[in-house]
Parts: structure tokens; C-alpha cells; sequence
């Protein structure tokens, strides 16, 4: 079981940490297999698994099932799962018995968008014995702010009050931080900065990790692929042919085959 310890330690020996999103048993246990350093149960899978619109449907009962299959298929796996929207704004109460929820489902640590308006409730948390990750830069959850997905701190005050935010997150005591869409110089400015590892999504090379979302890098999804995620299969592909030589098979009576029928 690897451990926030090993977080510390891999940026230490500037060894990259490896990140990846799962929200199920089998693909879980896919990732355990690849040795990744941790696997994320993001709030994308409300728009990965449930078809929603934006991670702002994401609840903590969504994760916690989520967190619980995944554990499921890697035991061994560091987990971390998302605070879905608001939680943290809701105050101490609400965001602890969240992370209480999430933690007992099997997550070690849970990840909170932003920083600003919620200090106190990451200080709290980590106080309390539940690991925190940082995560700055484009928050999904506040895709309306936002006024859409876009990159974040290109503006000298705005990568100014980033770096800010960074540090006083390592103050406070996280573990790690996520820098999601930001421009890769800042993002490589921001892990300078820090002792705690950066986890990039986004934002270049400069990071001291990188996160994908697994059907992103699996190129599963073929009307959706952003610039920085590479496609390291041609999943929908794959997939696709699969289905139509089984559609095939079947409806010129070649499957199943007599090997394949149970006596
Ligand atoms: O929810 C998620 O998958 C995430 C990653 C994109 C970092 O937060």
C-alpha cells in the first residue's frame, strides 16, 4: 500500500509520480496491474460513467460507490477521491462527514478544487487525519464561473495569486497538488516552489506528475479528446471492430462455434 509517504519521497528523488482516474472494479484492477503510483476516483465520473453534463452532478453517494468498487479491484492502490461540488463550501461538518464517507468506502486521501473561501476546511481535514490533495488552476466544478474550460493563470495576477494559492495549500498541509490546464512555465514555476508534488494535467512537462482520465488515455471516447491527453490506444476503435464482428458472428450463425458450446 503505498502511502502519502511515498508521495514525499517520490519528489524528493525526483521520480515521477503516475496518476491515472478509475471508477470501477475491473479497470482498477487493470490499473494495479500497470504499476501507477495512484489511482484518482475523480468527480469526472459523472460525466465518464453517468453521461451528466458537467463534474457539478457529482455527490458524495456517487463516489462513495465509485471509491468502494474501486478499492475493490485494487486493494493495494493509493485511492484518492474527489469532495464533489460544494462540499467544501458547506462547511466543516458537512465536507468532514464526506470525507468520512469517502475514507471508510476505501479512498486514503480526497482532492478539493480550489482554495480560496475554504481554508479552513482543508486545515481542518488534514488536522483530522484525512490526507488532502490540492487542486488549482481550471476547477471543472466551477465551470460556470469560469465561464467555460479553459486554461487558467495566463494573466500575471492571476499566476501570481496561483502560486499564492500553491503554497498556502502546502502550508496547510497537503499532501500533493493538482495544476489542471495551466501554462506549462507556471506550472513548472509552481513545482520550484513547492516540497509537495505537483500533479500535472495539462500543464506541461514541468510537473512533478501527471494525471490522465483512463478513458482519455485509452482514447475510448471518440467525440471527446482535449489536446494534452494522449491516446495511448485506439480504444473506440478496438471496441468498435469488436462489437461488429460479434454483431456479425452471431448473425451468420459462426458464433458460438461448437468449441464454445457447454455440453
Ligand atoms: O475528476 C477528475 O478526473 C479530475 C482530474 C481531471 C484531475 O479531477
Amino acid at each position: 500500500m503505498k502511502t502519502i509517504l511515498d508521495f514525499a519521497r517520490a519528489r524528493r528523488e525526483q521520480r515521477p509520480l503516475v496518476v491515472v482516474t478509475a471508477y470501477d472494479a475491473l479497470m482498477a484492477r487493470l490499473v494495479a496491474s500497470a504499476s501507477v503510483d495512484a489511482i484518482l476516483v475523480g468527480d469526472s465520473a459523472a460525466m465518464v460513467v453517468h453521461g451528466l453534463p458537467s463534474t457539478v452532478h457529482a455527490t458524495v453517494e456517487m463516489l462513495r460507490t465509485h471509491v468502494a468498487a474501486v478499492r475493490r479491484g485494487a486493494p493495494d492502490l493509493f485511492v484518492i477521491a474527489d469532495l464533489p461540488f460544494l462540499t467544501a463550501r458547506q462547511g466543516r461538518d458537512v465536507a468532514t462527514a464526506a470525507a468520512g464517507v469517502l475514507l471508510q468506502a476505501g479512498a486514503n486521501a480526497v482532492k478539493i478544487e480550489g482554495l480560496a473561501g475554504h481554508e479552513d476546511i482543508v486545515a481542518h481535514l488534514v488536522g483530522s487525519g484525512v490526507p488532502v490533495m490540492g487542486h488549482l488552476g481550471l476547477t471543472p466544478q466551477s465551470v460556470h464561473q469560469l465561464g467555460g474550460y479553459r486554461m487558467q493563470g495566463r494573466a500575471t495576477h492571476e499566476a501570481e495569486r496561483l502560486r499564492q494559492e500553491a503554497r498556502q495549500l502546502e502550508q496547510l498541509g497537503a499532501f500533493a497538488l493538482v495544476l489542471e490546464c495551466v501554462p506549462e512555465a507556471l506550472a513548472a514555476t509552481v513545482t520550484t516552489d513547492l516540497a509537495i508534488p505537483t500533479i500535472g494535467i495539462g500543464a506541461g512537462g514541468g510537473t512533478a506528475g501527471q494525471v490522465l482520465v483512463l478513458t482519455d488515455l485509452l482514447g475510448l471516447d471518440p467525440d471527446f479528446q482535449p489536446r494534452f491527453a494522449r491516446r495511448f490506444l485506439k480504444g473506440h476503435e478496438l471496441v468498435h471492430e469488436a462489437l461488429t464482428h460479434y454483431a456479425t458472428a452471431v448473425r451468420d450463425g459462426s458464433f458460438p462455434a461448437r468449441a464454445e458450446v457447454v455440453a
